[in-house]
């Protein structure tokens, strides 16, 4: 019989229970379960992770069979039973299982075998925070239990707790891992995913979020396939080349019906998603740091915590897998006072004037925006240092006077007599060869020795795992924002990171240095929120390069690409709503012809596609006509009227414009009774299709105005029989319903 180590106060309504009998943990809510076991030889075994069971009575335990060239436990003769093919909970390597581990240990005499058995288990009430990550959390340690099991290599005595969390009310799981050096000689981490999960033999689909700069979290679905197939970035940041969600789901699956299981790693750094399906047809993911550049000293006492990974769980397809990540997201990742706080309209100098600009400029177009009823002037790259363009001053955070010959607070307080507030951009973690920061810190950039650093947009890297270069950056940026009485800053990071090498780390730890980075660069983000608690903090990486639930946690949104362009704005937006929250996405209407595509498109289908997001504008406002600034005004007015539901509603998409000419999705309240939706068509055609539109989401029991025509029509009847749309004969055009529930 196993005892339980540990054990911490009793919570009522448990949603982890222990099977002492048949050694079977089982974590549960009223929509899903997730069941592991002890199996034979202490190993950890995965039974099941999808749709509720109440009780669980062991029909899911692996069944034996002699295979050949699988091997079986070191010390036995029974042949049935072998690492090779059980599903398992986290595997090392060199224990038998020839399937991709989750954790690769160079040990002190230069092998590389863990052999990994249970040793105790822990339940405990609430969520533990991850020291120096970022981490779902809870309000009350009534949402949640957590289960730690801690495994052994008995050889080593290295120690991996792998640690679930489950919520009560939500179809959420937290998974991480924490490995301990409890032994005598110091050892190297290769590997340490946060997640390893195995699928019984199933077909599956895989769905993942690649892009590149400008055309970022493009759904991208194929069928998992024998051999491994890994998603990854390496390249410092989450990345606009592959975002760190991943997804597996049955082949029939759609927006609104069939099984899918979400990955969403909280984490801003390289990370590796390996989906293998192997020779018995089952499936084994692992998510976490990517190993490719990743070795981490662990000395006797010391250990290691792995950033965690939310999985969730929905049978009703991937709408509800979003509106699940969306919801915990907003709720239980981000915080701060700007969590739920209605985010202000913007306009952003930055497609307006690029470098272009001094006081005057800007205060024109403060004046204009004012006019139309614009929230906020957020004042891009270009007002420090001695910065005409991207080639100097990164690092130097003071005021150009050429720009600004007043100072900074002089014109913030002009946006601020205007009655609205001021933003500010910064790229902090960058640095110019031509700075005063270069010139008197040399060694604060990443850089091997003795090698030509790899410049991109002329810029090189911070090495913000080290504390002096964080302490000056803070320093510098508090100055600005307390003396500038700064609302918002946009957090930009325009390049990836080359010339991995600390000056500060012994060469036996230089493998440390990207995630000595993230780890830095969460502290420092730490420090300035909680310095600026009422600032609104935007992330950005050359628009959407890291978008990502860690960046969530100190961020509440983010700039979600550089492109722009309404129609390209189109497949990007669809994409990133899969995981990531409407309200963490801001979306800004620029002048057309698009600077990044050369396409022309209607002034309200850019708003449209803009008003999905969290709303502003990018263009210059003094070069539009009267009538064109009066139908900003009206868009303005739109939007402050639907803002509630789009930032905070329920997001539902019902088009997915990657498969046809159309697109479309719609926003609700979470009692139905308001509901907003935009539905796009791409080219015209001369005979064009007639297209009905179905809604979703709303209560079919219920009648809605639309707001615009005054007619009431059956919710049922909108979402079953839907309506025509009206046929437009021009490329790119948009429509947005509003519809209210009226009471009889
Ligand atoms: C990239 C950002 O995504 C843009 O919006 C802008 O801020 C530029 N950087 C400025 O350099």
């Amino acid at each position: 019989m196993t005892k339980a180590n540990n054990h911490s106060r009793k919570v009522s309504d448990p949603l982890i229970t222990f099977d002492q009998e048949n050694r079977v943990f089982h974590l549960h809510n009223q929509y899903i379960s997730y069941l592991l076991a002890i199996d034979e030889g202490g190993i950890m075994s995965h039974l099941y992770f999808g749709r509720a069971v109440r009780h669980y009575h062991g029909q899911r335990q692996s069944p034996r069979l002699d295979r050949g060239f699988s091997g079986n436990l070191p010390g036995t003769t029974d042949r049935t039973y072998s690492l090779d093919s059980l599903l398992r909970e986290y595997s090392g390597q060199g224990d038998g299982d020839f399937r991709t581990p989750a954790l690769i240990v160079r040990q002190a005499d230069g092998s590389r075998s863990v052999f990994l058995t249970y040793q105790s288990y822990q339940i405990i009430a609430g969520k533990p925070r991850l020291k120096g990550l970022p981490a779902a959390y809870v309000k009350d340690d009534e949402e949640a239990q957590t289960l730690i099991i801690t495994l052994v290599d008995q050889l080593t005595s290295l120690e991996v707790a792998l640690t679930y969390t489950i919520y009560r009310d939500r179809k959420v799981i937290a998974r991480s891992v924490k490995i301990k050096n409890a032994g005598q000689t110091t050892v190297h981490l290769e590997k340490a995913a946060s997640l390893q999960i195995d699928f019984h033999n199933r077909t599956l689909d895989v769905i993942s979020l690649p892009g590149a700069h400008v055309n970022e979290r493009h759904e991208q679905r194929e069928k998992v396939g024998f051999g491994s197939k890994v998603f990854s970035s390496s390249r410092g940041t989450t990345s606009h080349q592959m975002n760190s969600f991943i997804a597996l789901c049955e082949p029939k699956t759609d927006e609104f019906h069939g099984e899918v299981y979400g990955f969403n790693f909280v984490y801003s750094g390289n990370h590796k998603e390996s989906v293998e399906r192997d020779q018995f047809k089952q499936t084994r993911l692992t998510v976490g740091i990517n190993d490719d550049q990743f070795d981490w000293q662990l000395g006797p006492d010391e250990s290691f915590q792995t950033p965690e990974v939310l999985l969730a769980y929905s049978d009703h397809g991937l709408n509800d897998l979003s509106q699940t990540y969306h919801h915990l997201l907003r709720e239980r990742v981000s915080r701060g006072k700007n969590q739920f706080r209605q985010r202000p309209i913007v306009i952003n100098n930055w497609e307006a004037t690029f470098f272009d600009f001094n006081e005057l400029k800007l205060k024109k177009i403060v004046d204009e925006a004012k006019n139309v009823g614009i929230e906020m002037f957020v004042l891009d790259d270009g007002w420090f240092g001695h910065r005409d363009n991207d080639d100097s001053s990164l690092g130097d955070w003071r005021v150009f006077k050429k720009k600004f010959p007043h100072g900074l607070k002089k014109f913030s307080d002009y946006v601020h007599q205007q009655g609205m507030k001021m933003g500010i951009w910064f790229e902090p973690e960058m640095i110019s060869y031509d700075s005063d920061l270069y010139r008197q810190h040399p060694d604060y950039m990443l850089r091997v020795p003795d090698r030509e650093p790899t410049p991109s947009r002329d810029q090189y890297v911070l090495d913000m795992g080290r504390q002096a270069v964080r302490d000056n950056l803070f320093n510098q940026m508090k100055q600005v924002l307390k003396d500038a009485d700064i609302d918002y800053v946009k957090w930009d990071m325009n390049r990836h990171i080359t010339d991995v090498y600390s000056s500060v780390l012994p060469p036996q730890q230089q493998g440390e240095t990207l995630h000595r980075y993230v780890l830095g660069l969460y502290e420092l983000l730490e420090r300035l929120t909680s310095e600026f608690p009422d600032i609104l903090w935007e992330g950005c990486s050359g628009g959407g390069g890291r978008i990502d639930a860690g960046m969530m946690y100190y961020m509440p949104q983010s700039w979600t690409s550089d492109n722009t362009d309404a129609i390209a704005r189109l497949t990007i937006q669809y994409g990133t709503s899969l995981a990531y929250p409407i309200s963490s996405m801001t979306a800004h209407v620029s002048e057309s012809p698009n600077q990044q595509t050369g396409r022309a498109t209607p002034l309200q289908t850019r708003a449209d596609v803009a008003m999905s997001g969290v709303f502003g504008y990018e263009l210059d406002l003094t070069k539009m006509s009267a009538a064109e600034k009066a139908a900003i005004a009206k868009q303005v007015a739109t939007y402050k009227a639907i803002r509630p539901i789009i930032q905070f509603g329920d997001f539902i998409r019902l088009i997915n414009p990657s498969q046809g000419n159309r697109c479309a999705w719609l926003f609700v309240t979470a009692d139905k009774s308001e509901a907003v939706v935009f539905s796009f068509q791409v080219l015209s055609s001369a005979q064009p299709a007639f297209n009905v539109l179905k809604l979703a989401g709303l209560n079919g029991n219920w009648d809605y105005q639309n707001i615009a025509t005054g007619k009431v029509i059956g919710g049922d009847e909108l979402m079953n029989t839907g309506f025509y749309e009206t046929i437009d004969k021009f490329d790119f055009s948009s429509h947005m319903y509003h519809f209210k529930a009226v009471s009889d």
